[in-house]
């Protein structure tokens, strides 16, 4: 096993060890390190509104449930019976009066207190109940809905670590009329086989769009075109990437410390987005929180912003999307639309739709990017060089006052620099 040392000889100024992406050893440190102890996104409050209501997933790779109680708490218990340790409740998600155990039938409270043993006579003579509650995760913090947890007792605070982007989720928060959201329509899964941290770099890379999504954001039709060779075709996907590099010139991002990071967005409202729902949006918006804020709320700058490790919130075709390493070649990556409580229903399915078509498994613009990733993994395995370049812009990255934030064009490697740097922070230091 590699120490803090030679851990840190993996990531250099402008480049990254291609271990880092393939070590099966390394990942397992991860898991511990980076997993085990970071604030990781469990799930959205909306997602269990009433009491008994859960959700389940994995932190890392440990299973948990979060769950409603009785009195409106959230609880993030570990889905792991005290019994004999199987996993309790296998659902995704459902409803429960108490969590009940498959095996023997032990059954569990919804903050996690044993409940019942069945046939209690056998139990050993000094069997304490209160003893044999599920395991809780140590820390759970929540802002405006989200809800994180940590696997570890001690470690910064939530406030430390979630302070910097509050402003990124009230950006979005803000533009439901009503004031939250809800992550109520379902969510697109799918998996790759790929490390996940190319996911996780991939969410602040604007660079990749004019070029991993040519075939997308091109006028419709050029993908076919160039599928079949047509010449007229390859050289309309030329002029447009030319152009299309042009314009994410402008474009800026940002990294505020922790492994956290954003891009500037263009404004929602530039008289480019009317439609019948969206003018209804506005005038909503501005009927419950005044004009003067719409305007400022449909003019947001902190657009697609990436809560590292583990989530992102994409401020455009807006989702939450929540990234789980399952092995150092395998990773879960789910998407969740989310709705604007108070927009109109019109709006809100109509980005349900858009979704559907750029970010469910059988996409346009997501699986652009999964062919990447797995390319990447692939081409990792060459041991013909060992160095992957991340250096585009370094040393051209400049203080943002007003935001409190670095700033790089957006074309630049700046985030994934300071992912590195938060990945180091947790993979130096033993637990
Ligand atoms: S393992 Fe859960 S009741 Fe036995
Ligand atoms: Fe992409």
């Amino acid at each position: 096993m590699r120490n803090g040392h030679e851990i840190a000889k993996l990531i250099e100024p402008g480049r990254v060890h291609r271990s880092v992406y393939t070590d099966p050893e390394l990942f397992e440190l991860e898991m511990e390190r980076i997993f085990g102890r970071a604030w990781l996104f469990v799930g959205h409050e909306s997602q269990v509104p009433h009491a008994g209501d859960y959700i389940t997933t994995e932190l890392g790779r440990q299973p948990v449930i979060m769950v409603r109680h009785r009195d409106g708490s959230i609880n993030v218990l570990l889905n792991r019976c005290t019994h004999r340790g199987a996993k309790v409740i296998n659902e995704r998600k459902g409803n429960a009066a108490r969590l009940t155990c498959c095996y023997h039938g032990w059954s569990f409270d919804t903050d996690g207190r044993l409940a019942a043993v069945p046939v209690p006579e056998g139990c050993a003579a000094d069997f304490d109940k209160a003893a044999f509650g599920l395991a809780r995760a140590p820390r759970v913090g929540e802002y405006r809905g989200f809800v994180f947890a940590s696997l570890a007792a001690k470690g910064s605070s939530f406030e430390d670590h979630i302070g910097p982007m509050k402003r990124n989720i009230d950006d979005l928060v803000d533009r439901a009329p009503d004031g939250a959201l809800a992550l109520d329509a379902g969510m697109h899964r799918y998996a790759y086989n790929g490390n996940w941290k190319l996911q996780v770099e991939n969410v602040l890379d604007s660079y990749h769009v004019p070029f991993g999504h040519a075939s997308t954001i091109n006028k419709q039709g050029v993908q076919f075109a160039r599928r079949e060779g047509d010449r007229q075709g390859a050289t309309v996907v030329e002029a447009e990437k030319t152009q299309t590099a042009a314009s994410w010139r402008e474009r800026k991002s940002y990294i505020a410390g922790n492994g956290h990071g954003w891009t500037s967005n263009t404004s929602l409202d530039e008289g480019k987005r009317s439609s019948r729902a969206f003018d209804e949006y506005k005038r909503v918006l501005a009927e419950k929180v005044g004009a003067e804020r719409a305007q400022q709320i449909l003019t947001p700058r902190l657009h697609n912003s990436l809560i590292y490790p583990n989530m992102s919130i994409m401020g455009l075709n807006i989702h939450v999307r929540v990234i789980k390493p399952v092995a150092v070649d395998r990773t879960e990556v789910t998407i969740y639309p989310i709705r604007l409580v108070g927009a109109p229903p019109a709006m809100n399915f109509g980005n349900v739709r858009l979704l559907n078509v750029t970010h469910s498994a059988s996409s346009f613009v997501q699986t652009d990017d999964l062919e990447s990733f797995v390319r990447a993994q692939k081409g990792l395995r060459s041991r013909a060089t060992d160095w992957v370049d991340i250096s585009r812009g370094l040393g051209e990255e400049e203080a943002d006052r007003e935001l409190n934030a670095t700033r790089a064009l957006a074309t630049h490697e700046m985030v994934v620099r300071a992912q590195y740097k938060a990945w180091l922070g947790y993979m130096r230091e033993a637990a």
